[in-house]
């Protein structure tokens, strides 16, 4: 049967009545793909939940789906948010379908180039600040107490609701939670959804509970620090938070799962986004990488024992940051001219490159 997208398919887990508009852009029942190479290299079962498979090319979907309904449902207009990309693309997309205006805050230049391309074609409004991330969410909840624009960042209870939605689909899939699972924390609405829907299908289902093991980048790790960071820095723009919104959450959710929340250097982010595509042929943003690379941390210290299940949640799909792509690829496309004996010589290896 086809599938109507979460708000049809979750609708008894979520808060829909019969006022919400039913938007669908059939997000969510995205893969849970086994890897068997990384597998066996680790000596782990390790399955990834690829939410690059949304709509919109991340998670965010799952959640703004669930928020923009509510907000239409409520009568409002316009939403708004801040982002490092991927929440203003998918809010831009909702927003297009249920015929509302969409205003996004930016840090300039700290955008991956497919999310801002999303945003312009989706007809978002974009402001895009000298500052951060942090700086620009403060700006959008000083505004959202000013205005009856909806705020759609993760500090909206709706958006945790719809995220939550993909820790039911890893139960249905393993027939179980895993015993672990890997995700990156930026802001920390994620990883504070994932719990509660683990959390709530345990309830009801008995299906278990992993510990939660969050990883922020090194340079954006103030939940490991214990300190806000004013200028947080990392390749994996999307997370390049210095003072996550679901701070206490995400602790909690670590806490109440004898799991942690880690931090994993910008090397070993994109060797594990290098790794991912090389042995398993599976491309996600570099912030998703930080769950593998996670992993492999903690695999190396004894956190996560040999032969556990772990689910990683690679959040967003790799084509969002083609300049990182290139940027971190030693390999560049070797220019010849339209000869075929010259192209045939080089690539039987006659020549030397
Ligand atoms: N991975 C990706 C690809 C993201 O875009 C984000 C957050 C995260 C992980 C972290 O999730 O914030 O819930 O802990 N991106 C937000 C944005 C901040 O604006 O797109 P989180």
């Amino acid at each position: 049967m086809m599938w109507r997208g979460l708000l049809e398919e979750y609708k008894s887990y979520l808060p829909v009545n019969e006022k919400t508009p039913m938007l669908s852009l059939q997000e969510g029942n995205t893969p849970l793909l086994p890897l068997k190479n990384l597998s066996e290299k680790l000596d782990i079962d390790l399955h990834v939940k690829y939410d690059g498979a949304n709509p919109t090319g991340s998670f965010k979907d799952r959640g703004m789906v669930m928020a923009v309904a509510k907000a239409k449902e409520a009568g409002s207009e316009a939403i708004m948010c801040a982002s490092t990309g991927n929440t203003s693309a998918a809010a831009a997309a909702y927003a297009a379908q249920a015929n509302m205006r969409c205003l996004i805050v930016i840090p300039e230049g700290k955008i991956a180039m497919g999310k801002l391309a999303q945003a312009v074609v989706y007809g978002a409004e974009i402001f895009s600040i000298e500052g951060n991330f942090d700086n620009a969410l403060q700006m959008v909840r000083s505004l959202a107490e000013q205005s009856p624009i909806t705020l759609v960042n993760s500090v909206n209870p709706y958006r945790i609701e719809g995220q939550k939605t993909a820790a039911f689909e890893i139960c249905d899939a393993l027939g179980a939670a895993p015993d672990v699972l890997s995700i990156p924390v930026g802001n920390a609405g994620n990883i504070t959804a994932y719990w509660k829907g683990f959390s709530e299908y345990h309830a009801e289902k008995g299906t278990g509970l992993p510990q939660m093991r969050g990883f922020e980048a090194e340079g954006a790790a103030a939940i490991v620090k214990n300190k806000v960071i004013d200028s947080p820095e990392t390749v994996a723009t999307a997370i390049r938070i210095g003072n996550p919104a679901s701070w206490d959450k995400a602790v909690k959710a670590a806490e109440e799962s004898a799991g942690k929340i880690d931090y994993v250097t910008d090397e070993e982010i994109v060797d594990a986004y290098k790794l991912l595509a090389r042995e398993e042929g599976v491309f996600a943003e570099p912030a998703s990488a930080a769950s593998i690379a996670g992993l492999r941390k903690q695999l190396a210290t004894g956190e996560i024992k040999k032969g556990s299940r772990v689910v990683a949640v690679l959040t967003g799909n790799g084509l969002k940051d083609p300049n990182t792509a290139i940027d971190t690829a030693p390999v560049k496309p070797v220019a010849l001219p339209n000869e075929e004996s010259v192209v045939i010589d080089h690539m039987l290896g006659r020549v030397k490159q």
